[in-house]
């Protein structure tokens, strides 16, 4: 299989992209106080773009003002209003100094029930579109997840967990009996853990508190291109608030906003449609989606179809495929080995008539060349593989595939971004300490050949 198909050009709207390799949004936690963009996720994209990544999807960025957005904890990057701009055009005006490369905002307008209570004031419950709060099956967790549980547990906690086929293989009533033991000590001596597999129960949110997130989404995405954003996704997957509304499991409302798969829908298309309207026809505009939720009642497969289909006429022009929520989180956060989410692509393309797709979750180039040269995807994106080696574009590139680091899938970034770490990786030192070695990004021939221009104009002053 020739890897070259990675490396044709593609345009989505007014961008054209040099390659079809995309890094995946993932949310790093490298944010400052507040959720303001800081030097270490400039330093932390600017790594990706020198390694020769085509597109950057940025991580998860959150537009919600509220209390309720269910925000707090994972140091969420957020585009709320002006204070937030300089911050995001300061990153832009960096990448855009790498070859060609283009950036997506990922865009969220909150995290509803599997958001936590704000820091500040934990009576104040997520909104979210019913209250019924979530919970993680712990049979679903995979490899990756086991052993990181395992690694973080304290005294207290380890000796309850049994190995990973045993838990899986529990029958409802060994599970029930499991879940509250492990809920009354995970309570007490892991409660960040346990927010995350027993989530709070969040408030419904009223019609009016709807609309405005539709409204603010709209502005907020405008904001997004004039800063310089390439393209803009909606972050619709996961279990995330928007995902709350498509799925029957979180929402049972009884308005125009529940019920039908229409209804369901409403909130996103509305968002995309809004969007749409206040960035103009030809902006790449996505949305990206959980191909199936992957739990008992749970929005399946064909119903996402029709939301795609949706999407595309209310406005998108591109797709981006994941599946899984917090509930299944071996599926969404994220599975031990590659391949597993480019089930869903070709379901993308037909619903939407072809527009591009974007498919993450590859290790291998082989793997993801042939995802492309079959016709099932457009794009490949790398999330882990992009953390465990900024450089796997160019490396395949210039034919050095035996020199990438691979993802050993251990699960170490995600359970660091949950449980409030600084995000590392164990097979990349320099993960999480790119500022501290701008050598290896820094040396970008567009910068430095407008720098250089600039300086010798300033050669051999003496100091006055
Ligand atoms: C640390 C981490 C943070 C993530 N944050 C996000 C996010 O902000 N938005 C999103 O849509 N997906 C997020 N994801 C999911 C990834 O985009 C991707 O779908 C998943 O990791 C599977 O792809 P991979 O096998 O290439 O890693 C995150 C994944 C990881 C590992
Ligand atoms: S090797 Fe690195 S990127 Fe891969 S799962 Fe482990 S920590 Fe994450």
């Amino acid at each position: 299989m020739s890897i070259n198909a990675l490396f044709e050009p593609i345009a989505i709207g007014d961008m054209e992209l040099k390659n079809r390799i995309a890094m995946a949004p993932m949310n790093p936690g490298y944010t400052g106080p507040l959720g303001y963009h800081s030097d270490q996720s400039t330093a932390w994209y600017a790594m990706r773009a020198r390694g020769g990544f085509g597109l950057i999807i940025t991580e998860c960025v959150v537009m919600n003002p509220h209390r309720w957005g269910g925000q707090e904890s994972l140091n969420t990057s957020l585009l709320i209003d002006e204070r937030y701009y300089r911050f995001h055009s300061e990153m832009l005006d960096v990448l855009h100094h790498y070859n060609g490369v283009k950036v997506c905002i990922q865009l969220s307008p909150g995290w509803g029930r599997q958001g936590h209570p704000h820091a500040e004031s934990r009576d104040c419950p997520a909104g979210a579109p019913s209250a019924i709060p979530m919970e993680t099956d712990m049979r679903k967790l995979n490899k990756g997840w086991h052993k990181q549980l395992k690694r973080l547990a304290p005294p207290e906690v380890a000796p309850l967990l049994p190995d990973l086929e045993t838990l899986q293989n529990m029958n409802d009533e060994e599970y029930s009996a499991f879940r509250m033991l492990v809920y009354e000590v995970l309570v007490k001596h892991m409660p960040d853990m346990a927010h995350i597999i027993f989530g709070d129960t969040p408030r419904a949110l009223t019609i009016a508190e709807i609309v405005d997130l539709e409204d603010r989404f709209a502005a907020q995405a405008r904001a997004a291109f004039l800063l310089g954003y390439d393209a803009l996704e909606v972050h619709a997957p996961h279990g995330y608030l928007i995902h709350q509304f498509l799925s029957p499991r979180s929402n049972q409302r009884h308005d125009i906003y529940g019920g039908s798969l229409e209804n369901r829908a409403r909130f996103l298309v509305n968002i995309v449609g809004k969007t749409r309207e206040a960035v103009g026809p030809n902006k790449p505009l996505g949305v990206r989606l959980s191909g199936d939720e992957l739990m008992p009642g749970g929005i399946t497969h064909e119903e996402v179809k029709q939301v795609v289909a949706m999407c595309t006429a209310a406005g998108a022009n591109f797709f981006d495929v994941s599946q899984g929520s917090y509930e299944n989180p071996g599926a969404a956060f994220a599975p031990d080995g590659e391949n597993d989410y480019t089930r869903w692509a070709p379901g993308f393309k037909e619903a939407s008539k072809g527009l591009p797709v974007i498919t993450p979750s590859f290790i291998n180039p082989e793997t993801a060349a042939a995802a492309i040269s079959s016709g099932k995807t457009d794009i490949i994106s790398l999330g882990r593989q992009s953390i465990a080696d900024p450089f796997w574009p160019a490396k395949v590139k210039e034919g050095r595939e035996k020199d990438i680091v691979k993802c050993a899938r251990c699960g170490r970034c995600y359970a660091d971004l949950m449980t409030a770490h600084w995000l590392g990786c164990t097979v990349n030192p320099l993960a999480g300490k790119e500022k501290l070695y701008p050598q290896f990004w820094l040396d970008t021939p567009g910068l430095k050949a407008k720098v250089d221009k600039f300086m010798n104009k300033a050669h051999g002053l003496p100091q006055i």
